[in-house]
C-alpha cells in the first residue's frame, strides 16, 4: 500500500489499538498504523501478531499486515490520511493523579502533521472535559491550526483483551463530537467499520459513559466482597445465597483478592481527584471507599491464608504456600495493579515461607518478579485466587 492509500491512522498499536486498526482494516480501508515500538512495527508488517492471546486476531493482522494494515514508527508516514484515532494510554501517578504524559507526545506528534479539515477520534480513556480541553489545546499549540480548523470527537474503546473483535464487532460503540457537527463527521467515519454506533450530544458524555463502567464495576466489586466477608462472618455460604438473590433486578458481583488491570482499578481515580480539586469530597464518598475495600481484600487474604496454615501439622514458618495465578486476570498475561502478585508479595513481606505458581509462567518468568516459583503438588497449601479455594495438601492435616 502507498502512504497516499491510507486513508486513517490509528496512532498506538498495542492491546486496545491494534484489535482496532485490524477491524478497520478488514472493513475494506487503508490503515496506516502509527506506534513508537519499531519493534511491533516491523512484526506486524511481516504479517505477525504481537497478542496470541487475542482471539481471531492472528488471521486479521496475516491477511492485512503490510498491506492494507501497514505500521510505521514515524507520524510522517501518516501525512496522507485524513482521520486520526489516537489510542495510547493515561496512568494514574504515585499519588492517583492522571499522568498525561504518554498521550501529550502522541498528540504534539500528531500536531505536526495536522491539516485543516482533519478529523481528530480519541478513544483513550480519560477524565471527562480532556477532549474539549488538554487534547484540543495540544493539538492547537502543536499544528498551529484553530480550534474551528479541524474536527474532534471521542469514542471510549470498550473492548476486553481477549476478546477484542467480537466487542468491536457486536458491543454497543458511543461516540460523541466536541461540538455537533464534529460528531456527526465522526460518526459517519465510524460507521463505515462499527456497525453498532451511537451518537451521543457531546464528547463529554462519551467519556463519562466509560469512566462511569468502571466505576460501577469497582463498586460492585467492592460490594460482593464485603457481603462475602460478611456471610464468612455469619457462617452463610455467599454463592448459595448470591444465587438466589440475583435477578432482573439484582447483580452481586462475584468476590475476589482485589481488582487489577489497566482499567477498573484506574478510571474511579479519575472522578475522586477531579471532586477532591474541587473540594467536592462528598461527591466522591462511594467510589473513595470501594477502592479502598478492594484494595484491602489482599489483607483479608492473607488472614485466611493464615487460619488454613493452622489445620496443617508443621510449624507455621515451614509451611510452603502456593499462590497459584499472580496475573490480575485467568487466562490474560498482564500484571499491571495485580492483587494476587500484590497478595504473594504480602505473604513474603510477613515472612511466610510464600510461593507461586502460575499456568502462564516459567520458573523464570516468575523469579524475575522477585518471587520464588513451586509445582502445586510440592506445596502444603494451595490457594487459587481466581476460584477462592485451598487446598491442603494429602497427609498433612492436622487431626
Ligand atoms: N487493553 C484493554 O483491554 C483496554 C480496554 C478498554 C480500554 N482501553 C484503553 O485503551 C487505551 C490504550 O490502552 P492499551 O491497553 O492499548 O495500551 P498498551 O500499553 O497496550 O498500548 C499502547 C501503545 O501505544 C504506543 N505508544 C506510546 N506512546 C506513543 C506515541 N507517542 N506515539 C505512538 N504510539 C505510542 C505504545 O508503544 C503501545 O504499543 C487506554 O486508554 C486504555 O484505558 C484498553
Amino acid at each position: 500500500m502507498s502512504e497516499e492509500g491510507a486513508k486513517i491512522a490509528v496512532i498506538g498499536l498495542g492491546n486496545a489499538g491494534l484489535p482496532l486498526a485490524a477491524v478497520v482494516a478488514d472493513s475494506g480501508i487503508m490503515v496506516m498504523g502509527v506506534d513508537i515500538n519499531e519493534e511491533r512495527c516491523r512484526l506486524i508488517n511481516r504479517g505477525g501478531n504481537p497478542i496470541p492471546e487475542e482471539a481471531g486476531l492472528e488471521e486479521l493482522i496475516k491477511r492485512h499486515g503490510g498491506k492494507r494494515l501497514v505500521a510505521t514508527p514515524h507520524f510522517e508516514d501518516a501525512r496522507g490520511c485524513s482521520t486520526y484515532i489516537v489510542i495510547v494510554p493515561v496512568f494514574v501517578d504515585g499519588g492517583n493523579n492522571p499522568d498525561f504524559s504518554i498521550l501529550e507526545k502522541a498528540l504534539y506528534s500528531l500536531g505536526k502533521i495536522l491539516k485543516k479539515g482533519d478529523l481528530v477520534v480519541l478513544e483513550t480513556t480519560f477524565p471527562p472535559g480532556t477532549t474539549e480541553g488538554m487534547v484540543q489545546s495540544r493539538l492547537c499549540e502543536s499544528s498551529g491550526l484553530r480550534e474551528s480548523d479541524f474536527f474532534l470527537a471521542y469514542s471510549p474503546e470498550r473492548i476486553m483483551t481477549g476478546y477484542s473483535l467480537s466487542r468491536l464487532r457486536e458491543f454497543p460503540k458511543v461516540i460523541g463530537g466536541r461540538d455537533e457537527e464534529s460528531g456527526i463527521v465522526a460518526y459517519q467515519v465510524y460507521k463505515k467499520f462499527i456497525s453498532n454506533l451511537h451518537l451521543v450530544s457531546s464528547a463529554k458524555v462519551a467519556e463519562m459513559i466509560k469512566v462511569m463502567e468502571g466505576c460501577y464495576r469497582d463498586v460492585n466489586i467492592a460490594l460482593a466482597n464485603e457481603l462475602f466477608k460478611i456471610c464468612q462472618d455469619m457462617g452463610i455460604d455467599f454463592f448459595e445465597a448470591r444465587e438466589k438473590a440475583n435477578h432482573q433486578f439484582c447483580h452481586i458481583h462475584l468476590p475476589s483478592t482485589g481488582v487489577g488491570g489497566h482499567c477498573i482499578p484506574v478510571y474511579p481515580w479519575f472522578l475522586i481527584k477531579e471532586m477532591e480539586k474541587r473540594e467536592h469530597f462528598s461527591n466522591r464518598r462511594l467510589l473513595r471507599t470501594s477502592r479502598d475495600v478492594n484494595d484491602e481484600m489482599i489483607r483479608y487474604w492473607a488472614e485466611r491464608i493464615l487460619l488454613e496454615c493452622m489445620k496443617i501439622n508443621k510449624p507455621l514458618s515451614s509451611i510452603k504456600i502456593c499462590i497459584k495465578g499472580i496475573t490480575f486476570r485467568a487466562g490474560v498475561k498482564e500484571f499491571y495493579h495485580s492483587r494476587n502478585l500484590a497478595l504473594a508479595r504480602l505473604l513474603m513481606e510477613k515472612g511466610l515461607d510464600a510461593y507461586v505458581y502460575d499456568p502462564l509462567l516459567s520458573e523464570l518468568d516468575v523469579q524475575k518478579k522477585g518471587l520464588r516459583y513451586i509445582e502445586p503438588d510440592k506445596a502444603d497449601l494451595l490457594f487459587d485466587p481466581f476460584e477462592l479455594k485451598f487446598q491442603i495438601s494429602k497427609n498433612k492435616r492436622t487431626t
